[in-house]
């Protein structure tokens, strides 16, 4: 049997529930009767039939490694289009749409790396760090631990209320609700600023020049990436692209994860600026294993996923879900590569 037919759901429809609203994607073949859905997407949610929790799904793109958060601004070389400021401005404020979701779904990062930000940035007790597009708090708590004292600042009221709640244990932490462009410290210079998969968030006219003034020379600017890379069930990202190209004509055909090998450093940012010295880079590899309800939760949790029109959402959820329940055992395995880049602000 081909474990990927020409179509993944030739006979997957979406249809209508008019009774109350929410649009339903479902395999038709497995399910007839349109009793007992795979999804129910409520014009809010995708409600699984076989999740305990709530369910979300947002777009991924499975291989575009290197665009974290919207896929869709990668060609087909993998090379970052443009991203204007209205799409920028307005795809960063989805994380607080549900940010509780965002807290449960999205990890932390490789407890390595926080000991390599410490020893390359010299942080411990006495350190002071600025954290910019902290979210719920996941690289906030980590630096927490290494006892500095840490600003951590996000855009959305959501995020920092709960990054607040998850700190609270913390009085070396205070969290601040601000758009990094906007924020005014008032109490002197950093000794490292951080941003775990924000920075690209930011304006790139200020983000580099900005996190300069922040630092006391010497200071270090630390920027976090995770990407998607090639590993794990490397077969399902393929089948899966399938139901990208179905249910978002915008997929460029033909991509495919990169190993870790290929992806470059991307230094050009830091090189750039005359601002920093070279940067150094560490790089940390890790797996995650989801069954389909966590998997479509943690898509949700991406701003291209959570931007796409709710019907086409539902059928690509559907699509997944079939996928990984029917053909890969209920089960799949991403494998992330996260850097850490680092560079020490000129004297
Ligand atoms: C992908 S999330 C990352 C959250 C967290 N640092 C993590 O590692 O999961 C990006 C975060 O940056 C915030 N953000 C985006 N643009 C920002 C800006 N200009 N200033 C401050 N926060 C921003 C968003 O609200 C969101 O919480």
């Amino acid at each position: 049997m081909s474990r990927v037919p020409a179509d993944p759901l030739p006979d997957m429809e979406l249809c209508h529930r008019p009774s109350d609203g929410p649009v339903t994607a479902l395999p038709l073949r497995q399910n007839p009767g349109a009793v007992n859905c795979t999804a129910v997407f409520d014009g809010l949610r995708i409600l699984p039939q076989r999740a305990p929790d709530h369910d979300w799904a947002s777009r991924v793109r499975p291989f575009l490694p290197g665009a974290p958060e919207h896929p869709s601004l990668r060609d087909l070389k993998g090379q970052p289009a443009t991203m204007t400021d209205t799409n920028r401005e307005m795809l960063r404020t989805t994380f607080g749409q549900d940010a509780e979701l965002y807290d449960q779904c999205r990890p932390s990062y490789p407890p390595p790396l926080f000991t390599d930000l410490a020893t390359l940035a010299g942080l411990g007790p006495h350190a002071r760090v600025l954290e910019i597009g902290c979210g719920t708090g996941q690289a906030t708590l980590p630096l927490a631990q290494l006892g500095c004292t840490v600003v951590a600042m996000d855009l959305s009221p959501d995020m920092v209320a709960i990054a607040r709640r998850n700190l609270a244990q913390f009085p070396n932490v205070t969290v601040v609700v601000s758009a990094f462009e906007d924020w005014q410290p008032s109490d002197g210079t950093f000794d490292a600023v951080l941003s775990a998969t924000a920075f690209h968030w930011l304006d790139p006219e200020v983000r580099m020049i900005k996190a300069a003034d922040m630092l006391r020379p010497g200071g270090s600017l630390g920027i976090v990436s995770t990407h998607h890379i090639a590993g794990g069930t490397n077969a399902f990202f393929a089948d899966a692209q399938r139901c990208y190209e179905r249910f978002d004509p915008t997929t460029p055909p033909g991509m495919r994860l990169t190993t870790d090998d290929e992806t470059p450093e991307e230094a050009a940012e830091f090189d750039r600026s005359a601002r920093f010295g070279p940067a150094e880079f560490r790089r940390y590899e890790w797996q995650q294993t989801y069954t389909a309800p966590e998997y479509l939760n943690l898509l949700m949790t991406y701003s291209g996923n959570r931007a796409m029109a709710p019907q086409a959402r539902a059928g690509l959820f559907a699509c997944i879900t079939h996928l990984i329940d029917d053909i890969y055992g209920g089960a799949i395995t991403k494998q992330y590569r996260t850097r850490l880049a680092i560079a020490h602000k000129t004297p």
